[in-house]
């Protein structure tokens, strides 16, 4: 079986992960924060440990910054409604996505919030230049991916960034396709939230993810509840990660994160990046090379996050996704990729894309083996 679906969770995920999850679940998974018996404790320590190593690869110098969540959708809705207020403005692109659209959608509808979609160009390309035109007067959020989970398109974060500091406006920043591949410094970029998901390439397991805040950016608590410390409170504590993490965390999951960065750290970014990237290309070119075959997103040796989304003349992406899945047991994803506006911009909103996502445990012979079948399916 020949996995190349990594930009929605990726797999497999390395030993190291499975190991320090089983190790967590058997030892020690105990209540964290919640008790001063040395089990509560490791549990706490763990998570303390998976909050600094999420700071040191964000360049965040406090972990109490860091918000742990189930997922980047639950981050990026605690930053979007904790933030706006009626009468706010806001920013934010055509290839997000629903995880930013939906929630900014919402504050649209119930809270009187305007909102601006800025748009790219044919391949998703965002330019920094049409964010600083959308600015008005009552902007107060800008909110953006990192990299586009259907193009592959990168978004320079670090010039949107600068202009956002200039205009004294939050920035907002999705790096779901992201974290794990390039590098990412909060400061160096003026990022003013963060929001992270673990399944991806953190290699983490499902149900990890978080935000993070800058320490002057206050928000209003997505959820209200118990925290282990301040419980005489009949609000939620001001003291962060407190404020904003009510209920039991996923401690064996945030354990299987650590681990997972862990993992990335010991290979390296660049190494990964370089192997993914290095893979992204050869597929790139080889499904070009097919006749009825559309590739979307930049143009071949631009750079681009490790997906290639793809369309086949003369058919539904759902019905390469399954030919691919039954016949040849490649596993793609096809559809919409839950961002129909990214679609739009590409002219696939009717018929969906077929996206085919690279991570580090892929080789250059599972990607010839794509390109042989599409060549075939095509044919
Ligand atoms: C760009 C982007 N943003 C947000 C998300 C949402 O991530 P999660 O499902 O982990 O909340 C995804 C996941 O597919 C994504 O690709």
């Amino acid at each position: 079986m020949i996995y190349l679906d990594n930009a929605a969770s990726s797999w497999p995920k390395p030993t190291e992960v499975l190991a320090k999850m089983e190790e967590c679940l058997r030892e020690y998974a105990a209540n964290p924060g919640r008790g001063s018996h040395q089990l509560s404790m490791k549990a706490s320590r763990v998570i303390f440990e998976a909050r600094r190593k999420v700071a040191g690869l964000f360049g965040v110098k406090n972990p109490d910054n860091i918000i742990f969540t189930q997922n980047a959708t639950e981050a990026l809705n605690m930053g979007i409604l904790g933030y706006l207020k009626q009468g706010d403005h806001a920013i934010t692109t055509m290839i997000e996505h629903n995880s930013v659209r939906r929630p900014l959608e919402y504050v649209r509808r119930e809270r009187g919030v305007e909102l601006t979609y800025v748009q790219g160009d044919g391949s998703g390309l965002i330019s920094p230049e049409s964010i600083r035109e959308a600015i008005q007067e009552n902007t107060k959020l800008i909110v953006v991916t990192h990299g586009s989970n259907l193009t592959g398109t990168l978004v320079p974060i670090a010039e949107i960034g600068a202009i956002a500091k200039e205009h004294n406006i939050v920035l907002l920043v999705d790096v779901c396709q992201t974290a794990g591949v390039y590098s990412i410094d909060v400061e160096e970029m003026n990022i003013g939230m963060l929001a992270f998901t673990g399944h991806k390439s953190l290699y983490g397991p499902q149900g990890t993810g978080g935000l993070y805040l800058h320490p002057e950016i206050d928000l209003d608590p997505f959820m209200h509840g118990g925290t282990g410390g301040y419980s005489e409170l009949l609000e939620m504590p001001s003291t962060r990660p407190d404020r904003y993490e009510a209920g039991t965390r996923n401690t064996v999951g945030i354990a299987g994160l650590l681990a997972g960065i862990s993992f990335i750290e010991s290979i390296g970014l660049e190494k990964i990046r370089e192997h993914e990237e290095r893979l992204a290309f050869l597929l790139q070119k080889g499904l070009e090379a097919i006749p009825g075959v559309t590739v979307y997103g930049p143009a071949l040796g631009e750079p681009r996050v490790p997906i290639i989304s793809f369309t086949v003349e003369g058919f539904e992406s759902h019905e390469i996704g399954f030919i691919l899945d039954r016949n040849y047991q490649i596993c793609v994803r096809s559809g919409l990729h839950c961002a129909p506006v990214a679609h739009e911009t590409i002219g696939t909103v009717e018929q969906g894309a077929v996206r085919a996502s690279l991570g580090w445990f892929n080789t250059e012979q599972e990607v010839e083996a794509l390109i042989q079948a599409v060549a075939e399916i095509a044919g």
